[in-house]
């Protein structure tokens, strides 16, 4: 009799044990899923107020219909986060955007017809 009662007891402590575990699961779920709705693909986008000849909007979607994956970025060209100093001497010379935008991979940034590609007034 008593062991029968305390072998229920134990049924239902493994029963919350496994409520837990699943509750646990869902928040790591939505943390994966808040960490990737911040991410700049698709959907999103990084300005760079730029004065003097309009800033640069990077946008995310159209990189990711180009077929562009995190990693042919991150982290090897920029960081995960925003605030990268770009120049346009550094893009030019193939570094941040330039590293693709060379007219090879991308319309080239030293063309003059293409800098109101990313330059918007
Ligand atoms: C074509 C290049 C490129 C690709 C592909 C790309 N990113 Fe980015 N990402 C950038 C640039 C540029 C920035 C802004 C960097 C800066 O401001 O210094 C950025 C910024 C970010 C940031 C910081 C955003 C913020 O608001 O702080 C996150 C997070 C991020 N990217 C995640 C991702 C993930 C995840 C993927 C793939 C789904 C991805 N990126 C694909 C270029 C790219
Ligand atoms: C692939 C995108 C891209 C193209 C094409 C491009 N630029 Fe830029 N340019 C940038 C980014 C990004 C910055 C950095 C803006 C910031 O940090 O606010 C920048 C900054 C600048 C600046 C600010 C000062 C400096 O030297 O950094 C000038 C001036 C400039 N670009 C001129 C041009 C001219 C002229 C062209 C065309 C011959 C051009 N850009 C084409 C992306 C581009
Ligand atoms: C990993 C390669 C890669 C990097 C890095 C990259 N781009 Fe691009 N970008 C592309 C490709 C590929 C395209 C589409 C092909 C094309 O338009 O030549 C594109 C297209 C664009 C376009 C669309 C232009 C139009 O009128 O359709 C803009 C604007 C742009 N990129 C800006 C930027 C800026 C700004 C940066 C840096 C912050 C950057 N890109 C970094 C590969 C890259």
């Amino acid at each position: 009799m008593r062991a029968k009662r305390s072998s229920v007891l134990a049924r239902k402590k493994g029963e919350r044990k496994v409520k837990v575990i699943a509750a646990g699961l869902v928040v790591l779920v939505m943390c994966i899923f808040a960490v990737s709705a911040m991410a700049v693909p698709p959907g999103k986008t990084v300005e760079f107020p730029d004065g003097a000849l309009g800033k640069v909007i990077f946008d995310g979607k159209i990189h990711a219909d180009k077929g562009l994956k995190c990693n042919d970025c991150h982290t090897k060209i920029f960081p995960m986060k925003k605030g990268a100093k770009l120049t346009m001497a550094d893009i030019n010379a193939g570094k941040f955007c330039g590293e693709c935008h060379n007219g090879t991979k991308a319309f080239a940034s030293k063309d003059a017809g293409n800098c109101a590609k990313c330059h918007k007034k």
